[in-house]
C-alpha cells in the first residue's frame, strides 16, 4: 500500500455500530488511520460511532486514545500526526440501536454532514445484522440518490448453516440490493491472497498446468498456534468448520479453482468464484462420513506453557462434543478439477501459525535419473502459497545434484515479500474499507457464494450433530491422527513444513 497510487476515496461518513467495543479500538481506528496516513482517505472522512454506552464523544475519544497509546506502532510520528487529524471528525452517538430514536439522530446527523455518502458497519453480534438493516431502511437512511451511496458492511458469521444463511440473506436483500451489501471476509484483505489471481492470470506458466492433466492434488492449510483461549463461548458453539472454512478456506479455494474471469469487474470475479463453490460436491451422509474428520485439543503444553484441554477451558461445556480441528477431502466438479482432490485442515493449538495452499503436481510420467535408496521416486513438483506468516511463493523442483553422476535433488525457488516489499505494519482491512469507500465490491462475498458455501459443509454439520465426539490432538500437533489417514490412504500425506529444508525459513 502506498500513497500516490490512490486516489482518496470520496467523502463519505462511516457509521460504526458498536463503536464502543473492542472491535472497533483493535482494527477499525488502527484502519483508519492508515488509510489517512497512506492517503487512501481525505479529510472529508466523517466518523460517527454509535453505542449503547452513556456519555459523549470525549468518553469515546478517551478510550480510544488510551487504546491506541498501548500500540507501539503508534510512537511513529506519521501515525501520530494522522491520528490527530482522524480524531478531531470523530463523533459519538449514544443510543439504543434496536429503537428508533437513534435512527432519526443518524439521520439528522448525515443531514448536516459535508456529504451525504454513508457506510454503515455493523461491529455488533451477528443476531443483530437483520435488525439494524431494517431499522436503517425504515428510517429511510438506504436510500440512494443519484450522486448519494448508502452501503452496509458486515462481518462473518454469515448465518450458522445453509438455512440460517439463506434466511439472513433474504432478510438483507428485503431492505437493500445486492450492490449495497458489502460482506467482509478478512482473508481477501491478505495481499497473498490477492495475489493469486496475479499468479495465476499473470503468468502464463503458471495457468498453462493449472489443470487435472498436471495437478495430482491441493491442499489447503491454515493451522492457528493459538488456542481458543477467552472465546470459550462463541467457540463452543461455533467449532473449527463453521469458523474457518464455509467463508476463509473456502475463499482461498475459490481463487485458487475459479476460472479466468472476462475482466477484473467485481461482478465477473464474483460470478467465476460463486460458479466454482457452486461446483463443489454436495455430499452425502455416507460420503460425509469417508471424507471429513474432526478433533479437539487436550490438556498438554503449548509453546512451553501448560493449556487446558478445549473441554476445560472457561465458557466450554465439559461434554462439549465442538471440534477444534478439521479435515475435509473436497472435489469440486468441474471439467477442469475432475478427479483432482481438495485436502482442507484447519484448527487451534497447533504446532505452528501456518496458512498455506499447496499445489501438488503430478509424477514426471518416465523418470531415466537412478533413484536413491533414499528417495526412490522424484519428489513431484509443489507450488506453495504461503499465505501467512513469512508470505512469499516458493516452487519445488528437481535439479541436478553437482557432481559425477545424475543425481537429481529437490530444491526451491523461494520468493519472499519482505525481501522485496516494505509493506509496513496493516491492519489487513485497508484495502476492504477502501474498496467499501469507493464502491467496489471485487472482494466482498455475494449471497450466492456464501449459501453454496453452507451448503457444501451442510453435510459436515448435519452428520457431527447426530453425535459423536471429536479425536482428541495434542496441542502442538498437527492435529488428530485420523487427519493423517484422510489423506494417506490415498497414498498421500500432508505437506509438513519441514519436507522441505529450503522452503520456509525457521
Ligand atoms: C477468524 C476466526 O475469522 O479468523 C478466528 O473467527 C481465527 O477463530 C481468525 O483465529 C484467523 O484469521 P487470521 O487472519 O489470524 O489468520
Amino acid at each position: 500500500m502506498s500513497g500516490p497510487e490512490f486516489a482518496p476515496a470520496p467523502p463519505l461518513t462511516f457509521v460504526i455500530f458498536g463503536a464502543t467495543g473492542d472491535l472497533t479500538r483493535r482494527l477499525l481506528i488502527p484502519t483508519l488511520i492508515n488509510m489517512t496516513r497512506a492517503g487512501m482517505v481525505g479529510d472529508d472522512l466523517q466518523i460517527l460511532g454509535v453505542g449503547i454506552e452513556a456519555g459523549g464523544v470525549d468518553m469515546l475519544l478517551g478510550r480510544l486514545d488510551s487504546f491506541l497509546d498501548t500500540l507501539p506502532e503508534m510512537k511513529e510520528p506519521d501515525r501520530l500526526e494522522a491520528w490527530q487529524r482522524l480524531r478531531s471528525r470523530i463523533s459519538y452517538l449514544q443510543g439504543d440501536f434496536t429503537q428508533n430514536a437513534v435512527y432519526e439522530q443518524i439521520a439528522q446527523s448525515l443531514k448536516h454532514a459535508p456529504s451525504a455518502n454513508a457506510a454503515f458497519y455493523f461491529a455488533v453480534p451477528p443476531q443483530f445484522f437483520g435488525d439494524i438493516a431494517e431499522k436503517l431502511s425504515e428510517n429511510g437512511l438506504t436510500d440512494e440518490t443519484v450522486g448519494v451511496f448508502r452501503r452496509i458492511a458486515i462481518e462473518k458469521p454469515f448465518g450458522h448453516d445453509l438455512a440460517s444463511a439463506r434466511a439472513l440473506n433474504a432478510r438483507l436483500l428485503n431492505q437493500v440490493n445486492e450492490n449495497q451489501i458489502y460482506r467482509i471476509d478478512h482473508f481477501l484483505g491478505k495481499e497473498t491472497v490477492q495475489n493469486i489471481m496475479t499468479t495465476r492470470f499473470a503468468n502464463m506458466m503458471i495457468e498453462a498446468v493449472w489443470n487435472n492433466n498436471y495437478i495430482d492434488h491441493v491442499q489447503i492449510t491454515a493451522a492457528e498456534l493459538v488456542d481458543v483461549g477467552t472465546r470459550g463461548k462463541f467457540y463452543d458453539t461455533t467449532g473449527a468448520l463453521r469458523d474457518m472454512v464455509p467463508n476463509h478456506l473456502f475463499q482461498l479455494l475459490a481463487m485458487v479453482a475459479m476460472e479466468p474471469p472476462n475482466s477484473f469487474d467485481a461482478e465477473a470475479i464474483r460470478n467465476e468464484k460463486g460458479k466454482l463453490l457452486k461446483a463443489l460436491r454436495l455430499y452425502s451422509r455416507e460420503d460425509a462420513e469417508k471424507n471429513g474428520v474432526r478433533g479437539a485439543y487436550t490438556a498438554g503444553q503449548l509453546n512451553g506453557k501448560d493449556l487446558p484441554g478445549f473441554t476445560q477451558t472457561n465458557d466450554v461445556r465439559p461434554d462439549s462434543n465442538t471440534e477444534t480441528f478439521v479435515a475435509l477431502k473436497l472435489f469440486v466438479d468441474t471439467w477442469r478439477w475432475a478427479g483432482v482432490p481438495f485436502y482442507l485442515r484447519t484448527g487451534k493449538a497447533m504446532k505452528a501459525r501456518d496458512t498455506e495452499i499447496v499445489i501438488n503436481f503430478r509424477q514426471v510420467p518416465f523418470a531415466q535419473f537412478p533413484r536413491a535408496p533414499s528417495r526412490p521416486q522424484l519428489p513431484p513438483n509443489r507450488l506453495i502459497i504461503q499465505v501467512q506468516p513469512d508470505e512469499g511463493l516458493d516452487m519445488q523442483i528437481s535439479i541436478k545434484q553437482p557432481g559425477l553422476g545424475m543425481n537429481t535433488v529437490p530444491i526451491a525457488l523461494d520468493f519472499r515479500y519482505a525481501d522485496h516489499f516494505d509493506i509496513g505494519k496493516l491492519t489487513g482491512y485497508e484495502s476492504l474499507f477502501y474498496e467499501l469507500f469507493v464502491g467496489d465490491q471485487t472482494l466482498f462475498q455475494r449471497a450466492d457464494g456464501i449459501e453454496a458455501g453452507w451448503a457444501a459443509v451442510q453435510p459436515f454439520l448435519d452428520l457431527w450433530a447426530e453425535g459423536g465426539k471429536p479425536d482428541p490432538y495434542a496441542p502442538g500437533s498437527m492435529g488428530p491422527a485420523c487427519a493423517d489417514d484422510l489423506i494417506g490412504r490415498d497414498g498421500r500425506a500432508w505437506h509438513q513444513p519441514e519436507d522441505h529444508p529450503a522452503a520456509k525459513k525457521a
